[in-house]
């Protein structure tokens, strides 16, 4: 089922629309739960065996499970319906987002004075693994409309067909889940400052200030557009106050001030390869895992590498 975004900037759909995201949420429910488990028949029955007897022993990591079942006929057939769906979800998006930027600007202009703001540094080279490539199959990635509303509207769009309602109401469901359970396993945290790196559109973000309503939640990401749309976002959620500051501009905070730093499918190693690329100089990251070694207390999530 395709989830309706619970604010203001939600699209009026046509009824093609509507039926497109209905089809692209489907289709994908239907590949990641029939498909995915013949993938499991046929690794069990046909992949798994011919590995073991071309190479002499068991398939023994992910790598060599991914060799097996490269070319077999489940395998070829879920992977490419993977990808196309995949460009589905945004192509069922990208009218609605097209016709609709008079409307997406009215209605964070409604807001603009709410609580919270947004700071782009316009001298910000964008890293190229977020720039040079459509991250997702989105196309013109994350950088998208530049300093528009145009991708936020997209990934939100987008993540709303995406999630088939399994990433919750708000699509906050991982900071939900990751903001509960910290707060559930050390009542005695109350963090002062929290930092998000790689926040897009402040979606995961939101669920932190939630939770620690004292603590100041800042947000920082890589692409312009999604932030200016997250800030809007998160204002019209009436946490705006959660992303209160500079989101681009390589903020440093003194060592004792950062507590707690978060980061929810940002690419592992974007940051750390490359020295000239990355926004953060490092200093985020190392300050979140200084302060995850001394508190135990950073929530860190990592499984995403481009
Ligand atoms: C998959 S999204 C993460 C979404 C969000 N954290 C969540 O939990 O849903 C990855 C984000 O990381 C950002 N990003 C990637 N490399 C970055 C870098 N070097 N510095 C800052 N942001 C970066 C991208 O622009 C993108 O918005």
């Amino acid at each position: 089922m395709t989830l309706a975004l619970q604010h203001p900037m939600n699209p009026d759909k046509t009824p093609e629309e509507l039926a497109r995201g209905r089809f692209v949420s489907g289709i994908r429910s239907l590949i990641l739960n029939d498909l995915a488990g013949d993938l499991k028949t046929a690794y069990d029955k046909r992949a798994a065996p011919a590995f073991k007897k071309r190479e002499g022993r068991e398939p023994a990591s992910s790598r060599d499970a991914h060799m097996a079942l490269r070319g077999d006929p489940a395998f070829n057939i879920y992977s490419a319906m993977r990808v196309q769906a995949q460009k589905m979800v945004w192509a069922s998006v990208g009218d609605s987002v097209a016709r609709e930027g008079d409307k997406l600007a009215a209605e964070a202009a409604k807001v603009s004075n709410q609580p919270g703001s947004v700071t782009l540094n316009p001298d910000l080279e964008v890293p190229r693994n977020v720039s040079a490539i459509d991250v997702h199959l989105m196309p013109g990635s994350y950088t998208r409309g530049e300093d528009s509303l145009e991708a936020g509207a997209i990934y939100d769009r987008g993540l709303a067909v995406f999630s088939m309602g399994l990433m919750g109401a708000n699509l906050d469901d991982i900071g939900l889940s990751m903001a509960k359970y910290i707060a559930l396993r050390y009542p005695d945290f109350k963090p002062q400052r929290i930092l998000d790196t790689g926040c897009t559109i402040g979606h995961n973000t939101l669920p932190w200030k939630q939770t620690y309503p004292d603590a100041e939640v800042i947000a920082i990401d890589a692409a312009p557009g999604g932030l200016v749309y997250g800030s809007a976002r998160a204002k019209m959620a009436g946490v705006g106050s959660a992303l209160p500051a500079d989101v681009r501009r390589q903020p440093r905070f003194p060592r004792r001030q950062l507590r707690s730093g978060v980061e929810q499918h940002v690419p592992a190693r974007a940051v750390e390869e490359d020295p000239r690329r990355r926004i953060c100089r490092g200093v985020p990251r190392a300050q979140a895992r200084r302060a995850a070694a001394a508190h135990g207390t950073a929530a860190q999530w990592r499984n995403e590498r481009l």
